[in-house]
């Protein structure tokens, strides 16, 4: 019955686990377009709000072209390629042409500036501060980044310093956090920092911002054009975005252009700076998929997702939720699934335990008190013998003959009860003042007189 419910409990696991992958080859949570839409260009899904061209995309500020660049199809935003896009974390990957530089140019004997820049104003994008970093490489280089109401940098040298791959802490690079709300920027070069004296070793510096995931130093980046020519002057940037420019409350008095429209979807404030607030849309907690479309938002399958969510009871999905159960006759503590009539598995445990430590204390002490109580028994049983051998004359005997003799002359009783048949009366040969003279005959045939001293007691002689 027992071994029954969990053999079904185990195929149902299995069954779980079965299906759970199955969901994960199959379910590819929709990313979700506008009707006719394409959901991807090249091999970038595109999901609404953002759309290839405007009739796809939720506003202007989110359509993009698909444009083919030397024989792939790509998406681009303002000709800049969107690599990435992410609806719940409402993030887009593009590769901006942004690198800033100062190069010494030998044969002019100048020096040489590009100071790269983004302007995301007036669109649903500005800079992820978490995503993102800023990094100065060179030699003899002060490098700043310049916003609408900021400047930050960080300089960077090679003297006295030992450039290490994987580390920009100042030697031959720097790195500095980007500012949060940045919608523009443009890189610039202190040219009092320059590579006029050491070009020879080092004679470009560049400065970037872009994300820090993707970077990682080289100390050949110092000494070449590399870093510039393994990216081709294009860095991966992290942005935010926003559906619309107004807080959540703003936005939902007109739900004729409010974003969030799937059931089971709420708004999200995402102040990016303090002049221009934002919002954005997300699932309901417990439901995945595309808010911004109707019906984007799909009920999590808790249970096919994580098989072991209700350890070894029953998981069954509701919308927005699961709840875990235990077949007929268990109940549900502490997430695992007991039988309800009898004891508690733990408990059972406890007392099998409690058991099996007091049989084994319980059988070392009868053992220590019979191993105890023999030894005590051997002693005594010395005792009395020596106590006897002197009462029945043995000492007398051990006296008068060589001592070898004596003792071989004290029998045990069992021999002299053999030898007597059992102090058999038929086997008597008188009785004295001392005891009774038996006639016995040893297991060696020789005929002796035993006397049973009427004093002793059976078995200790
Ligand atoms: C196109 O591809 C060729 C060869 O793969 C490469 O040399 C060229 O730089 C590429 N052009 C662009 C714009 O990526
Ligand atoms: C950034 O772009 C906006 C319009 O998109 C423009 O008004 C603004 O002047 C630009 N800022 C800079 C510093 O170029
Ligand atoms: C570099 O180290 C040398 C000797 O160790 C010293 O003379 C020189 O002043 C140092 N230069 C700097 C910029 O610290
Ligand atoms: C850094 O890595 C390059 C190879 O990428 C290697 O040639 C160079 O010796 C390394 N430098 C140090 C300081 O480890
Ligand atoms: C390079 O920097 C030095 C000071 O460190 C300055 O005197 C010189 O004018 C600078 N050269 C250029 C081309 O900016
Ligand atoms: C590098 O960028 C330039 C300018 O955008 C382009 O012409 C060239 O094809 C690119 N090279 C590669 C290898 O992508
Ligand atoms: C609501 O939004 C629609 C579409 O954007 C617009 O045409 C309409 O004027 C707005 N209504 C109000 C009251 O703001
Ligand atoms: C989803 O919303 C539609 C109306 O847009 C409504 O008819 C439907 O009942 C909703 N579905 C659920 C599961 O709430
Ligand atoms: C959004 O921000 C506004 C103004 O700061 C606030 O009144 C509102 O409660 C916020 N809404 C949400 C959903 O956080």
């Amino acid at each position: 019955m027992e071994l029954g419910c969990s053999g079904f409990l185990l195929s149902c696991h299995v069954l779980l686990c079965l299906s759970a992958i199955w969901a994960l080859a199959m379910a590819d949570v929709p990313s979700g377009q506008r009707p006719g839409c394409p959901a991807k260009c090249g091999d970038i899904d595109i999901p609404f709000p953002f759309g290839i061209g405007e009739q796809c995309a939720f506003h202007s500020g989110f359509a993009l072209s698909c444009t083919s660049i030397n024989g792939t199809m790509k998406p681009l935003k303002w000709n800049i390629e969107v690599t990435k896009i992410s609806v719940p974390e409402g993030k887009a990957w593009m590769n901006t042409r942004t690198i800033s530089w100062q190069c010494y140019d030998p044969v002019t004997d100048t020096m040489n500036y590009r100071n790269g820049w983004a302007n995301f104003t007036n669109s649903p994008f500005w800079i992820s501060e978490v995503n993102n970093k800023i990094f100065v490489i060179g030699c003899n280089t002060l490098a700043y980044m310049m916003g609408s109401s900021y400047v930050i940098g960080c300089s960077s040298t090679c003297k006295n310093v030992t450039l290490m791959n994987g580390t920009c802490s100042g030697a031959g690079c720097c790195q500095v956090d980007v500012p949060t709300g940045v919608r523009f920027y443009s890189g610039n070069f202190d040219q009092n920092y320059n590579t006029t004296e050491i070009w020879r070793y080092s004679r470009c510096s560049y400065m970037v911002l872009m994300e820090e995931a993707a970077f990682n130093f080289r100390t050949s980046y110092v000494k070449s054009t590399v870093f510039y020519d393994i990216y081709n002057g294009t860095v991966p940037l992290v942005l935010n975005w926003r559906a619309r420019p107004w807080t959540c409350d703003v936005a939902q008095k007109n739900m004729s252009s409010y974003a969030c429209v799937s059931n089971h979807s709420g708004c999200v404030n995402v102040t990016s700076t303090t002049d221009e607030p934002g919002y954005r849309c997300k699932c309901s907690d417990g439901y995945e998929g595309n808010p911004y479309i109707t019906d984007g938002c799909q009920d999590i399958n808790e249970c096919l997702k994580d098989a072991t969510l209700c350890g070894s009871g029953i998981c069954e999905n509701r919308a927005g939720h699961y709840t875990c159960s235990c077949g007929r006759g268990y109940y549900m503590t502490n997430g695992v699934c007991v039988p309800t009539s009898q004891t508690p598995v733990l408990v059972v445990t406890f007392t099998v335990g409690l058991g099996v430590g007091c049989g084994i204390i319980l059988l070392s002490l009868v053992f220590g008190v019979f191993f105890v109580k023999h030894k005590l028994q051997i002693l005594r049983a010395k005792k009395l013998r020596e106590k006897f051998f002197e009462q029945n004359r043995g000492l007398l005997l051990e006296q008068l003959v060589d001592k070898d003799i004596a003792e071989r002359m004290i029998f045990s009783l069992e021999e002299l009860e053999k030898a007597t048949n059992k102090f058999d009366e038929a086997r008597k040969l008188g009785s004295g003042g001392h005891g009774t003279v038996y006639k016995g005959i040893l297991s060696t045939q020789h005929v002796v007189a035993i006397k049973k001293s009427k004093n002793t007691i059976q078995r200790e002689i």
